[in-house]
């Protein structure tokens, strides 16, 4: 990670950590851009022989980064200073996706050059769609895509070692463009229709959705209500700083591992249900209370008593508040289903659920509040995106933002990560060979 006393931040005072033995260990504190604290420990183990311990990193800052800003506790979110309400209604994904990883809005050259890229880049290796055919048809499109991702560094050996800017703007032009020709393919593959081959014409997420839907004969033309949408959600999950899969990212990353790696680990994070696989649970959640005899409040006693049973959808890390995001595509689902005629009774469902738990004193009391995949299955279930694909959608939503921190960070000149540990197993013992254990 990279070195806090390099980081802008400046340190404005120091902390005193009192240790048993009347030891005293100062400690710089670092403050952010909107005053956010940080007491720097990099210095702490060599001070004073003792480690910190923080189970699920909450109170852990594993770097300090300039590509986006939360504040959970007021619902803020912002990438790279700009409100994410703001771009999310007024911005298109590839223009989040160029502001994310090279830190300003692009010009209108700038734009059009990195779509060109986009464009050029969109086709994977004839090679690659032999490796689609050794999937089972059944194989969950997470493993594809990750598979998939990794596979590329195969494809592209010379993009191994950033040896300028220039290997960087064409790493991520072939990710961001690959990402979702991988994903289009996995489905057509997993449904076993033949791929549709990217269209040059068309616009990113229009084009996807070209890779998805159109038959032979018969192009699938997306309403514009849809692309509306579909650039929405995925400006919506294009970053959200030190998430369980960016960190995974960095991480990797950290070790010198090369951009589709590292990125490809990322879509593995991506996966569990805490984390992005939750716009999976969120709709088997809503279809389950729907389809059986389970009322609302009987549904909502079961997760405060059963403790292996989530409100899917509910409850984060960071905000302690409405995620903004949530906010946003609440609104959009709405749009979305109105302007398409449609209605989903799991909408109307899910603001029902929403209701009662913002109203029991459960949730009251641990702040917990709709995130981003509490809504957003609704929508990508109206635009046709069949749920095994909501995660994946996820993933090619994020991945800018999982560029964007790689680069940060190897332009940061960043230690491997590499945390400790406090042993708890046994003390030292003899081996037994096994004929003497009892
Ligand atoms: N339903 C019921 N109770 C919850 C929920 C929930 N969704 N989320 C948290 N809680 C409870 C916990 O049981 C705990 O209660 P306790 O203090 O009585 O033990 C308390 O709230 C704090 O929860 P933690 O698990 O400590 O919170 P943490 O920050 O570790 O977890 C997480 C955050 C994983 C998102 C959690 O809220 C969760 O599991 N939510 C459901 C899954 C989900 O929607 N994930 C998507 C997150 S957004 C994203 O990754 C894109």
């Amino acid at each position: 990670m990279g070195d806090l006393a390099e980081a802008d931040a400046t340190k404005t005072t120091t902390a005193h950590l009192k240790l048993p033995g009347d030891k005293t260990v100062e400690l710089p504190v670092t403050v952010g851009t909107e005053d956010e604290h940080a007491v720097d420990i990099s210095k702490l183990r060599g001070a004073s022989g003792y480690i910190t311990l923080d189970n699920g990193f909450g109170n852990t800052g594993s770097c300090s980064s300039k590509i986006c800003y939360i504040d959970g506790e007021k619902g803020i979110l912002r990438y790279r200073g700009h409100p994410i309400e703001q771009l999310a209604t007024q911005s298109r994904f590839i223009e989040v996706a160029w502001l994310l990883i090279w830190g300003e809005l692009p010009t209108p050259s700038q734009l059009a050059a990195f779509s060109e890229e986009l464009t050029a880049n969109a086709m994977l290796h004839e090679g690659m769609l032999h490796q689609f055919e050794a999937f089972p048809p059944d194989a969950p499109p997470m493993a594809m895509l990750s598979a998939m991702i990794n596979a590329c560094s195969c494809y592209h050996p010379e993009l191994l070692r950033m040896d300028d800017e220039e290997h960087m703007a064409e790493a991520t032009a072939k990710l961001i463009s690959k990402v979702r020709t991988i994903a289009a393919y996995s489905f057509r593959m997993s449904i076993g229709k033949p791929i549709n081959y990217p269209n040059p014409a068309l616009s990113y997420t229009r084009n996807f959705l070209h890779m998805m839907f159109s038959e032979a004969f018969v192009p699938y033309d997306a309403p514009d209500e849809v692309i509306r949408a579909m650039r929405m959600f995925l400006i919506l999950h294009a970053d959200h700083e030190q998430n369980c899969s960016t960190s995974t990212v960095r991480v990797v990353g950290s070790s010198g591992a090369n951009l589709f790696a590292s990125t490809s680990s990322g879509v593995c994070a991506l996966w569990g249900p805490l984390h992005g696989g939750a716009n999976v649970a969120v709709i088997n959640m809503l279809q389950h209370i729907h389809d059986s005899d389970t009322s609302l409040s009987q549904y909502i006693e079961k997760v405060k008593t059963d403790p292996n049973t989530r409100l899917m959808g509910f409850g984060h890390r960071v905000y302690k508040n409405f995620d903004p995001r949530a906010l946003i595509l609440k609104d959009a689902a709405d749009d979305l289903l109105n302007a398409l005629g449609l209605s989903d009774p799991l909408l109307d469902l899910a603001k029902e659920l929403e209701q009662v738990a913002l109203h029991d004193e459960y949730f009251i009391e641990r702040k917990l509040y709709p995130n981003v995949d509490f809504y957003s299955g609704v929508i990508l279930k109206a635009i046709g995106i069949p749920v095994n694909m909501f995660t994946v959608m996820f993933a090619i939503g994020r991945m800018p933002g999982w560029i964007a921190h790689w680069y940060e960070q190897f332009q940061q000149t960043a230690r491997i990560a590499r945390p400790r540990q406090v042993y708890t197993g046994a003390g030292e013992r003899d081996y037994v060979p096994a004929d003497k254990r009892g």
